[in-house]
Parts: structure tokens; sequence; C-alpha cells
């Protein structure tokens, strides 16, 4: 085949792509256009004939465009969104190119084996149990649903139901205990399973932990039968990582199964100092959902799943089709995940593991951390900026008062919901730098997540001189 009818095209995204991301740094780090503006550019009726892919490709970059959240800028702290490694793009490029359908070994034999690669090195990496199976989703929350659904599957088993086979109606009920502060991701997981009906919260501390008071009386009252204990490892809006040790162990000496949604926290497992501390005995759980699309900065469509029980994985999503001869004990990417056609995700993943080795990754998030410390630090020299969390990830929770806060007197309080958001309100509006609103306990805050591999110690400088600069203009005002 010529490759004539690939090179021009190519060559023209590969300068639009480097002019986009040259160009980030000088960009506003704000959303630039309105959905009409969006709509304009790339709406009207679909042609009813072929287009010239050149001409094409121009108009949608000139309708994108505009309409990108900035969020590759090392001053973009919204949500929780990682910025990408140049290798790992690069990689995504040739997955593109490569086009594998890795459904089946034969599919796509490179795929199998990066999987069964990266499987080992994660484990290794991450230092869980050698024996754990992994499966390459596109995102956590599809992580979730495989480490639930074997979950469900382990627990009924040992109650002597087949849940695959003989279904949920009639089976012994699941009792499903969850920190308070779950990520929606998981609830999410826990309904579609059949499981919504039986969660029961524990309750958290500041910071987003599970109290030892309420998981100590939660299986104090447990009656032996199958349980599901959901902790997290990198709160939504705090960064709290759960009592991993003490949680694995109580739950497992009540016979449960525990699933810690790791989304934002896992890579901080490869930090020996954060091994040490906030993720000591994050091993001793049963699965672990992750993105390496946050923190580990690979582009999007890159999630993982780690079971402890492969038996269990498997019988999670059964997969039973005589054309695709799965049964040879070679690795088939299919029986591990929940889709049969899809990309060859892991190449991006494998660039990143190999690129950056066992200290890149501690580096990359203890760069993070010391980031996010520093950016507290600069907030909270000023009395009238209180940071509401402490720094153990990568997230910085922030409010603003009006005046010194007095302790216990609402007034403050609900002069500072406003001027909260007041001062969100400016500070991305000047697109200095851009972080998502949120509430916390009740209270409005600023929520501050620093991600992105790209981010320096100058970045965080710039965007907390912004932020007091409109907390302080709005005062002055
Ligand atoms: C704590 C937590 N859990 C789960 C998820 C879901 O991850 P995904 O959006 O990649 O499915 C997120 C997403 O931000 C998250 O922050």
């Amino acid at each position: 085949m010529t490759t004539d009818v690939y090179s021009a095209l190519l060559e023209q995204a590969a300068g639009h792509a480097l002019a986009y991301l040259s160009g980030l740094g000088e960009r506003p780090v704000r959303l630039l256009a309105g959905d009409e503006e969006l709509r304009e550019l790339l709406g009207g009726p679909l042609p009813q004939g072929p287009g010239n892919p050149e001409a094409v490709l121009e108009m949608l970059v000139k309708g994108v465009e505009r309409g990108l959240a900035p969020s590759g800028n090392g001053r973009y702290y919204g949500y929780v969104v990682g910025g990408t490694l140049p290798v790992a793009m690069a990689a995504d490029w040739l997955t593109s190119a490569w086009d594998q359908n890795c459904i089946v070994h034969d599919g796509s034999p490179a795929t199998a084996v990066a999987e069964e690669v990266c499987a080992d090195w994660l484990l290794d990496l991450l230092d869980l149990p050698r024996s754990a199976s992994v499966a390459f989703v596109p995102a956590c929350t599809h992580g979730e649903l495989l480490c639930l659904a074997a979950a469900r599957h382990k627990v009924l088993a040992g109650r002597g139901w087949n849940v695959a086979e003989q279904g949920l109606q009639g089976a012994p009920r699941v009792r499903v205990l969850a920190n308070a502060d779950t990520h929606s991701a998981v609830l999410r997981c826990l309904q579609i399973l059949g499981l919504g009906g039986s969660i029961e919260y524990l309750a958290t501390d500041d910071e987003a932990r599970i109290r030892s008071e309420a998981l100590r009386q939660a299986l104090a009252a447990h009656d032996g039968g199958p349980l599901i204990v959901c902790g997290q490892v990198g709160e939504i809006n705090t960064g709290g990582v759960d009592r991993l040790g003490e949680l694995c162990d109580a739950v497992h000496e009540a016979g449960g199964w525990v699933h810690l949604d790791a989304a934002i926290g896992m890579w901080a497992a490869a930090s020996p100092q954060l091994r040490g501390s906030a993720l000591a005995g994050i091993e001793r759980a049963d699965s672990w959902a992750a993105d390496a699309h946050k923190w580990l900065n690979t582009p999007y469509d890159c999630g993982v799943a780690i079971i402890s029980d492969p038996v269990a994985h498997r019988a999670a999503v059964p997969l039973a089709a005589d054309y695709l001869n799965t049964e040879d004990g070679r690795r088939h990417p299919a029986q591990w995940g929940l889709e049969i056609s899809r990309r060859s995700r892991v190449f991006p993943l494998w660039a990143t593991l190999r690129t950056l080795g066992r200290d890149g990754v501690a580096g990359l998030i203890d760069g993070c951390r010391a980031n996010a410390r520093l950016f507290a630090e600069l907030l909270a020299a000023d009395p009238t900026v209180e940071v509401l969390n402490e720094v153990t990830l990568n997230q910085v929770l922030v409010r603003f008062y009006p005046q010194v806060p007095c302790s216990g007197d609402e007034g403050p309080e609900a002069a500072a919901d406003a001027h909260t958001d007041h001062v969100a309100e400016l500070f991305r509006e000047r697109g200095r730098s851009w972080a998502s609103s949120s509430q916390w306990r009740g209270r409005a805050v600023l929520r501050f997540c620093l991600i992105n591999w790209a981010t320096t110690a100058e970045d965080v400088r710039q965007a907390a001189a912004s932020l007091l600069e409109c907390h302080h203009s709005l005062l002055d005002g």
C-alpha cells in the first residue's frame, strides 16, 4: 500500500498538534468559546458527498481549537486531569496507526505480550501480589466494575452460589460497606451490579478516611455472610487515603473482600515516601481500580483493574465463543475485560513505564506532591485563606474569608461561601490558572489538583499569586 494517502494528512496533523502544544504556555488558561460559536464552526447539515480530507482536517482544527480546555497547561488544576508525557502521546499515535483489534492473542500477539509484560511491571512497581491478574480498561470506572464483579462472584461463591450461572435473584444477600465519601464511579458500578440497594456508608473524618470506630462497629455487627467493603486511595476533594492496613485486616477477619478505588492515588504506591506512610498496607486489599491517564500522565483510555484472584476475575467476565478459540492458556485480552473489540491501549502505558522506570514514576509522584504542598503553603500564609485538607497526595482545597475567620461563628462562614465563589469566578476569568469549584462538608471551596508532569514550581507560584490577587482585589474593591 502506498503511504501517500497518509503522509500529507499525518504531517498536517503533526503540525497542528505541535502548534497547539507549543502555544499552550501562551494561551489563557480558561475556556475561550461558547457553545454557540462552536456549533457555528462544527455544525451545519451532513454533506451529501465526500469532502477533501485535508480541508476537513483544517475545519476540525478551526472548529475545536477555541473549545478545548487547556488541560495540558502546567497551571490547569481542574477536576483530576493529568497531562500527557511526550512518549505516551507518541505511542498513542502509533497505536492508532497500528490499529490492532486485540480480542484474542492472534489478533495482535504484540498486544497480548505487552499486556503480560506491563501486568508484571505494574505488580512489581506497586508491590502488589505477583499472582494478581490485570486488565487494561478504558477508564477507572470500567475497572471498578470488573473488580466489583469479581468481588461479587467470590463472596457469593463462598456461599455456594455461582452468580454467573445462577444470577442474582434468590442469591444470598451481599452486604456492601463503603466509605461515606466514596466516588460516584464506585456507586454507579455497585448499582449496575445489583448491589446498590445494600450499601451501608461508613462515617469518615475530615480527610474523608473511614473512621476506625465506624468500621469496627459495622464489622462487629456482621453475620458472616457475603461482604464487600469499598475504601479509597485518593478522595476526590481531599485526596485522603483510607487507613489501608487496618481496613484490610479487619475486613479479612470478617471474611470480606476489600475493593480500593485508587483512580487518583494508585501510583503513589511507587513512591517510597508514601508507600511507607499513607499507602502502607495497600497490597493487602483484594482489588484495585486505577487510572494511568490521571497521575501517570498517559493519554485518555488508559485504566487498569488489578484483581488478587484471577479465577474470580475470569468468572466475572465470562466469554464463551467457539470462533475465538480462547482456551489454549495464552493471554487473550478479551478474557480479562468487558470489551470484545478494542484498541491496544497498553502500548502508551508500556512506553511510559519503560521511559520513566521505577525512579521516574516515584519522581513524578513526589514532584507533583511537592508542588501541591508548595501551593498550599503559599496560600496558607495568608490568614484570610484556609487550606482545608492535609496535602497527602496532590489535592488542595481552598476557601477564602472576607476577614480573618472566627471559629464557631456562622456569619463569617456564609460570607466566605459567597466570597469563595466570587474569587473562583474572577480567578478563572483572569485566565492565568484554572481550578474547579466544589462543596466540601457543605462549604464552598476551590479544588486544585496538581497532577501534571509539566507543572513547575514557577507555575505554582504564578497560580497562587493570581489567586491571592483575585481574593484581595475583591476585598479592596
Ligand atoms: C476518585 C475517583 N474514582 C473514580 C473515578 C472515575 O475514573 P474515570 O473517570 O477514569 O472512569 C474518578 C474520576 O475522576 C475519581 O477521581
